[in-house]
């Protein structure tokens, strides 16, 4: 697949910017957002209160660290507007993120913030290899979550022929990508093995669909599932990453030329990597719970936000800001099993290697007795499906004890046997232990 390279001419100054011109812009838009944070949000004037802080004692980046957290419960505890920094009046628009249990964490944005949302979403288009003039096909679920909206907004803004078609009506789907021929599709990457299904079983090869790039994120997914999608529907994936607490879509996203790791917009977002334990900020390159400020949010600024995911901090490569690795799971998906830490991620890779099986798969957790059992669900390709299976199934769980070290139990089904999930996130565990 033809790479386009950005012309310099298309990069914004900051993304090319040095380190010391990049850290000043941080340090001021740090300082204006803590003080906007502490007038105008009662939470975190008392939360800086309590921890003796104020906003004028951050006279360095560094100086971040004297800072409370903020975590999902303090969304929670603030429901539904509490913690925005502007009259309601000033919020143009609501997102909010479903969560499992509980009231749903809401989310506002500024007219000033929309604006800022969809130039980095069309930056990370641009990043991509998109340009102005192409054709945007969005297949994140619109709504609430800020997947549609947010990809939406930023195509469009980048000059793109946007089709919102939101998530599910595969079969739909799959007729107006082959009607109007866009150039990129950006949906979550496990919906894009459903797309991907659906053209073989129209009779349609899905290395001939016209996208020439995915721009996929919203839930983890590996090395070997951008592999497998790029084989199998011709185009170049790359990975967009974000969340509603912090923005949406587009906090980091990859540059095709390089495609190692999404580039965090660091002019709007300052990252660090925590210990999820002690709260300690690790040195660079260490793997633990990344954290996220914000720094030019006007409604809902949020001051170390503990977003829960699993990462490290990479060097700046293509873009003079830094990286973030692949997300390995969120630390509420680490499952525990027989005392063994285990995310659905390091399965999936090694679903992945085995050429036979689709991409799909499943986790199943239950307690027999004092101990938990897991189960690998995942299935065999059509083409192969009359293939002994057990003997497949025997070979991954010895892959999966060698590996990870955990004994499963594995069961290889039918081509089509697992649920498929056609909108907003692939559910990969079942954990019945909670039942
Ligand atoms: O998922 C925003 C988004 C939409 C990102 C579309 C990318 C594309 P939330 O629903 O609030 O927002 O979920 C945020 O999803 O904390 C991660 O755990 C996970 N996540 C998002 N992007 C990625 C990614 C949107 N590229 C939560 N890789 C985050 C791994 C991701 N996990």
């Amino acid at each position: 697949m033809p790479v386009k390279h950005p012309a310099p001419g298309d990069l914004e100054p900051i993304e090319t910017a040095s380190a010391d011109e990049l850290q000043a812009l941080q340090l001021k838009r740090l300082q204006w957002t803590l003080q906007q944070a502490y007038d105008h949000v009662p939470h975190y004037r008392q939360a800086f209160e309590a921890r003796g802080v104020h906003p004028s004692d951050c006279r360095s980046l560094a100086d971040l660290a004297k800072f409370p957290f903020t975590t999902k419960a303090d969304l929670r505890a603030n429901y539904p507007f509490g913690l925005f920094a502007v009259p309601r009046q000033q919020v143009v628009r609501i997102h909010a993120s479903s969560g499992t249990t509980g009231k749903p964490t809401v989310v506002g944005y500024t007219q000033g913030d929309i604006d800022r949302w969809a130039d980095l979403v069309a930056r990370s288009i641009r990043a991509a290899g998109g340009r102005a003039g192409d054709m945007v096909h969005v297949g994140y679920g619109y709504g609430l979550f800020t997947g549609g909206l947010g990809a939406h907004y930023g195509a469009e803004k980048m000059g793109c022929t946007v089709i919102p078609m939101s998530g599910g009506q595969t079969e739909k789907q799959v007729q107006l990508m082959v009607d109007f021929q866009p150039d990129i599709i950006m949906c979550t990457p496990s919906y894009m093995q459903v797309i991907v299904e659906e053209f073989r079983r129209q009779g349609l090869d899905p290395r001939a669909m016209s996208p020439q790039v995915g721009i996929f994120g919203a839930e983890p997914w590996t090395e070997e599932m951008r592999r497998d999608i790029e084989r199998s529907a011709g185009l170049d994936a790359v990975d967009i990453y974000g969340l509603s607490e912090v923005m949406g879509p587009g906090v980091a996203s990859e540059c095709v030329e390089t495609k190692d790791g999404p580039v965090i917009w660091e002019d709007h977002f300052y990252p660090e990597i925590i210990d999820p334990d002690t709260g300690e900020v690790l040195p660079p390159g260490s793997e633990g719970e990344l954290v996220f400020t914000t720094l030019t949010k006007e409604a809902l600024p949020v001051i170390r936000y503990r977003t829960r995911d699993l990462t490290r901090l990479l060097p700046p490569t293509a873009r003079s800001m830094r990286r973030m690795g692949k997300i390995v799971g969120r630390s509420d998906d680490m499952l525990i099993i027989r005392g063994v830490n285990l995310f659905p991620t390091q399965v999936e890779e090694l679903v992945l290697q085995q050429e036979r099986l689709s991409g799909q798969y499943q986790l199943v957790v239950t307690r027999e007795g004092p101990l938990d059992e897991l189960l690998v669900r995942c299935e065999i390709k059509p083409e192969h499906q009359h293939d002994n299976r057990d003997t497949l199934a025997a070979e991954l769980r010895q892959r999966i004890k060698t590996l990870i070290g955990v004994s499963a139990a594995v069961e290889v089904g039918l081509p089509d046997s697992i649920e498929r999930t056609l909108v907003g996130k692939a559910r990969r565990v079942i954990d019945k232990r909670k039942a």
